[in-house]
């Protein structure tokens, strides 16, 4: 059914969302060799992932699937400021897939001027630049996809540098199995793609915007589908987390609205958060709110959260195409980008800071100065 769409995928999203499985559990191989020289764990109180948009969701999946499991703090961040808390007793992990991402580059630059340990994470860009000129370990990741559909290198490469840290063993050999289990369950993942997007599609000709619904430790998959439907599918699309939407956004379905819900359900679903989810389901039926139940695969939280989101990740793209949407481009985010470009001179930000910090400088052409 969606073979006659597929001319509108000009950069074969499809098929890149598809590969997620195999291209994850090769990477997962690929940076088991990671070879970059880290500080040692006993010197840090906590790991910093700073990156916005796609490079940010790679930070939030391993907080998820570390969260009560770490001795230290591992703590994903999408900002352009640092708090004043991380001093050189955190490490900072810089990720940006085109390197070049203001918000991500300031942190850099601010983390450096306070002499904290930093690694970047890049297909190239300033921030492969930075990291040369500092000298800091840098993590390459291939060039040429979508920030977003890059998730597999960069989660990859995030999580080798979490293990080779010392925080997390066998992180890696845990995603590269949880990986190859969701490619031999691909073809029941896939059915619930299918179903959703169509659900979705549905929805959205009645004129609703979703609302997805997730709760710890599943969060980052809820988050994900609301940025893989804003970007892929171009629509409207919210995430609300269990329990804390309990507490404030459960009152807006008492006035009129445009919203249906998808609920994340998995195996780790304690009684206070089951019952959370029956609630909400007794209200949407009171209320007439459509909802579709989303439930994880998998014998694991790693291989739980990876079924999410492939399911997730593919149904943006369904949908994307069944609306005849070409899912690849992001016209607004670089209107945005260049917007900002054309007024905001960061290379004079690099040029002070990295004056005051005694290291030559790299101009916004990538070159140094
Ligand atoms: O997926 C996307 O295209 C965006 O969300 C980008 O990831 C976001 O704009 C940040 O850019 P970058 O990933 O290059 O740092």
């Amino acid at each position: 059914m969606y073979s006659r769409y597929l001319a509108v995928d000009s950069h074969r999203m499809l098929h890149r969302v598809l590969s997620f499985p195999i291209d994850l559990a090769s990477s997962a191989k690929e940076y088991s060799s990671i070879g970059v020289k880290l500080p040692p764990l006993e010197d840090l109180v906590g790991v910093i992932i700073a990156g916005m948009g796609g490079s940010f969701i790679g930070g939030l999946f391993l907080q998820d699937a570390l969260y009560e499991k770490t001795e230290k703090a591992l703590i994903p961040i999408r900002e352009t400021l640092l708090p004043s808390y991380i001093n050189s007793h955190y490490l900072l992990i810089a990720v940006s897939y085109s390197g070049n991402t203001e918000e991500t580059i300031r942190v850099a630059l601010e983390a450096y001027r306070r002499k904290i340990p930093i690694v970047a994470v890049a297909s190239g860009g300033l921030l492969a630049k930075l990291a040369e000129a500092w000298k800091i370990p840098f993590v390459k990741v291939p060039s040429g996809l979508q920030p977003r559909a890059a998730f597999p290198y960069m989660g990859a490469a995030l999580a080798a540098i979490v293990e080779a840290l010392g925080l997390a063993p066998g992180l890696l050999e845990n995603l590269r199995s949880a990986a190859l289990s969701l490619e031999r369950a691909s073809s029941s993942v896939l059915a619930a793609s299918d179903t959703l997007a169509k659900w979705l599609h549905d929805r959205y000709n009645a004129g609703d915007f979703p609302i997805v619904y997730s709760y710890r430790p599943y969060l980052s998959a809820g988050y994900r589908f609301k940025t893989q439907l804003n970007e892929n599918a171009k629509l409207h699309a919210f995430h609300s987390e269990i329990p804390e939407s309990n507490h404030n956004e459960i009152m807006g379905w008492e006035g009129p609205f445009r919203f249906s819900t998808v609920l994340v359900r998995a195996r780790e679903e304690p009684a206070y958060i089951r019952y959370r989810i029956e609630f909400l389901k007794e209200l949407f039926a009171e209320k007439g709110i459509k909802y579709t139940e989303v439930r994880a695969q998998g014998e694991n939280r790693m291989e739980e959260l990876l079924s999410l989101f492939y399911t997730f990740d593919v149904a943006s793209v369904l949908l994307a195409l069944l609306r005849g949407i070409d899912p690849a481009p992001t016209t607004t985010i670089n209107n945005l980008k260049r917007y900002l470009e054309e007024r905001i001179n960061i290379s004079l930000d690099i040029e002070r800071i990295t004056s005051q910090t005694g290291s030559r400088g790299i101009r916004q052409d990538g070159n140094q100065g």
